[in-house]
C-alpha cells in the first residue's frame, strides 16, 4: 500500500477547480465506488464532490487520488466515512425559520382545508438526514391539527440515501445543541428531557416511516400531499436535478406542494412546477403541462425499452465473461489492469488489490515478453497469438496460447487490450508434442531420402569410373 505522507495542497487546489476536465485518477475512484462497493456518485455536482473527497484525503494524509484509492482497497471501514463526508447531513429542527413560519401559516391550512375531515395526509421528507426536518414538519401537523388526529391522520415518510443518518434519525433523541431552533413552548410539548437527550414524542414518532431511498436511483413515493427535500437538489448535477423533479412531479397529488431549500430554485428545471412562495422556494405541481414539459416527465417507452436491452445486453456479457472457461484479462491505454474474470483470479492469483495495477507489475506478465506485449498493443486491433507458453506454477507446468487483441476506436484510438488465456489439457499438449514430432520425423526422412537419392547418384558415378579404368588398364597390357 503506497500512501503517500506529503501534502501537496496546490496540486489538489488545482484539481478542485479544474471541474470541466476530466481527471481520469478521480473517474477510477468513482468507478472502483460505483462497481465494487455500489455507490453512485456521478450524479454529484463534480466541484463540491471534489473538494469533500479532497478534505477526507487531506484529513489521512493522502495526496493522490491514486493512492487514495489503494487505501480505500484496504481499509474497508474508509468507504464508510468518505460516504458520510460526501452526503454532507448537516440539518436543524425548523431551519431557516422564516420559511417553516410561511408554511405553516399559509400552505399547511390549505392541504387541511382540502381534506375530508377523517383523510388521510401524506408528507415526505426527501433527504431527512438525522431527522430534524420530519419531526419539524410532524410538529407543525399536530399544531394545526391537534395532537390525536395528526395521529390518526398524518402519515410521514422520511427517507434518506445515508444509512447511518438514518439510524439517528430513528432515535429521535437530540442533543441541548441539536434543539436550540425548537421555540421553548413547542419543546416542551413534544419532547421529554432525558438522560441520553431530549427524546420525540414517542406516539407521534410512531407516524413516520423511515426508508433508505436514492432520490437518483429509486422509483419516488406516491400520493403526497407535501413534500419536503431541502438543501439536497443543490449538490446534484443538472441532469440529475431535472430526473429528480420529474419524479417530484409523479409523486405529488395534483393539489400537492413542494417545499425545497433556500438556496435551491428551479429556474434551470422545466415549467412543472409553479411558485406558490417564490421567496420560501414553495411550489404547486402543475398540471396543465405544455407539451415539451409534458414529453420531459413522461416515461419514454422505446428509450426505456433500448435503456433495458443495453443493461440486460451488458450484463449477458459480463456473465459470460465472468464465467468463461478461459482466463480473460483486459487493461486500458495505459497498460493497467481494469477487468479480469473468475478463472484469471483462479489461475494467476489476482485479486481486487490488483486492479488497476500496471499489467507489468503482475506476476502473470512473465508471460509475454516487454516486446512482444508492447508490439501486440500497437497492433491497432489485430490479434497477435502466442502459441504454448509455459507457467510454472506449484501444481506443475502449464501451457497456454495466449491471444492479445488491442481495441481500438473506430478511428483508431487505443482504448485499450483484452488477454485471453487458452490452457492446453495433456491431451491437447501431447497432440501437439506428437504433431511436431511427426513434423520433424518427416523432415529428417526427406533430408534422408535426398541424400540417399545423392549417394546413389555417387555409387553410380563411382562404378562408371570403375569401368572406365578396367578399359584402360585392358588397351595398355
Ligand atoms: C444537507 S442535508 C439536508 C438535510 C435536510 N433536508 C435539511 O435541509 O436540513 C442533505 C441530505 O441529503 C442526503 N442525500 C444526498 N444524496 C442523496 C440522494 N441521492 N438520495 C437521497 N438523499 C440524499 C444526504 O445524505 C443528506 O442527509
Amino acid at each position: 500500500m503506497s500512501t503517500q505522507i506529503h501534502l501537496d495542497n496546490s496540486f489538489l487546489c488545482k484539481q478542485v477547480e479544474d471541474t470541466d476536465e476530466v481527471n481520469p485518477e478521480f473517474e477510477a475512484l468513482l468507478d472502483y465506488l460505483k462497481y465494487n462497493r455500489g455507490c453512485d456518485l456521478t450524479s454529484y455536482k463534480r466541484s463540491s464532490l471534489i473538494r469533500q473527497v479532497h478534505k477526507q484525503m487531506q484529513s489521512i494524509n493522502i495526496d493522490t487520488y491514486q493512492s487514495y484509492l489503494e487505501y480505500l482497497q484496504g481499509h474497508p471501514q474508509e468507504y464508510l466515512t468518505l460516504v458520510d463526508r460526501v452526503l454532507i447531513n448537516v440539518t436543524s429542527f425548523f431551519r431557516d425559520r422564516e420559511a417553516w413560519d410561511q408554511l405553516a401559516a399559509q400552505i399547511i391550512p390549505k392541504i387541511i382545508a382540502t381534506k375530508q375531515p377523517n383523510e388521510p395526509i401524506r408528507v415526505w421528507s426527501a433527504g431527512c438526514a438525522t431527522g430534524q426536518e420530519i419531526y419539524s414538519l410532524l410538529i407543525l401537523f399536530a399544531e394545526a391539527l391537534g395532537i390525536e388526529a395528526c395521529l390518526q391522520r398524518v402519515r410521514c415518510f422520511a427517507t434518506d440515501a445515508d444509512e447511518a443518518a438514518l439510524l439517528q434519525a430513528r432515535q429521535a433523541t437530540y442533543t441541548s445543541q441539536d434543539i436550540i431552533g425548537i421555540p421553548p413552548e413547542l419543546l416542551e410539548k413534544y419532547f421529554v428531557q432525558t438522560k441520553t437527550g431530549y427524546v420525540f414524542h414517542p406516539e407521534l414518532r410512531r407516524t413516520i416511516v423511515f426508508s433508505v431511498h436514492d432520490l437518483t436511483h429509486n422509483a419516488p413515493i406516491s400520493k403526497i400531499d407535501l413534500l419536503v427535500c431541502r438543501n439536497v437538489l443543490i449538490y446534484f448535477n443538472p441532469q440529475a436535478q431535472a430526473s429528480v423533479m420529474a419524479r417530484f412531479h409523479f409523486a405529488l397529488k395534483n393539489t400537492g406542494f413542494l417545499f425545497l431549500g433556500k438556496a435551491e430554485s428551479l429556474l434551470n428545471s422545466k415549467q412543472i412546477f409553479m411558485p406558490v412562495n417564490l421567496t420560501q422556494r414553495i411550489y404547486v405541481k402543475r398540471q396543465r403541462l405544455e407539451l415539451d414539459d409534458y414529453l420531459s416527465i413522461s416515461p419514454q417507452p422505446h428509450e426505456q425499452q433500448a435503456t433495458n436491452l443495453l443493461v440486460i445486453q451488458n450484463y449477458l456479457w459480463e456473465n459470460a465473461f465472468e464465467t468463461s472457461s478461459c482466463a480473460h484479462l483486459a487493461i486500458d491505454a495505459n497498460s493497467c489492469l481494469l477487468y479480469f474474470n473468475q478463472q484469471a483470479r483462479t489461475l494467476f492469483g489476482l485479486s481486487y488489490d490488483d486492479w488497476k495495477r500496471p499489467f507489468q507489475e503482475l506476476e502473470l506478465a512473465k508471460l509475454i515478453s516487454f516486446n512482444t506485449f508492447i508490439k501486440a498493443l500497437r497492433s491497432r486491433g489485430k490479434l497477435t497469438v502466442l502459441k504454448n507458453v509455459e507457467w510454472t506454477t506449484q501444481e506443475g507446468i502449464k501451457h497456454f496460447d495466449i491471444e492479445i487483441s488491442s481495441v481500438v476506436t473506430t478511428s483508431k484510438h487505443l482504448l485499450g487490450a483484452t488477454l485471453t488465456f487458452i490452457e492446453k489439457n495433456d491431451y491437447q499438449q501431447l497432440n501437439e508434442e506428437l504433431e511436431s514430432t511427426r513434423l520433424e520425423l518427416a523432415r529428417v526422412s526427406k533430408i534422408l531420402e535426398k541424400t540417399k537419392s545423392e549417394l546413389s547418384i555417387a555409387y553410380k558415378e563411382l562404378e562408371s569410373a570403375h569401368k572406365e579404368l578396367e578399359i584402360v588398364e585392358a588397351f595398355c597390357m
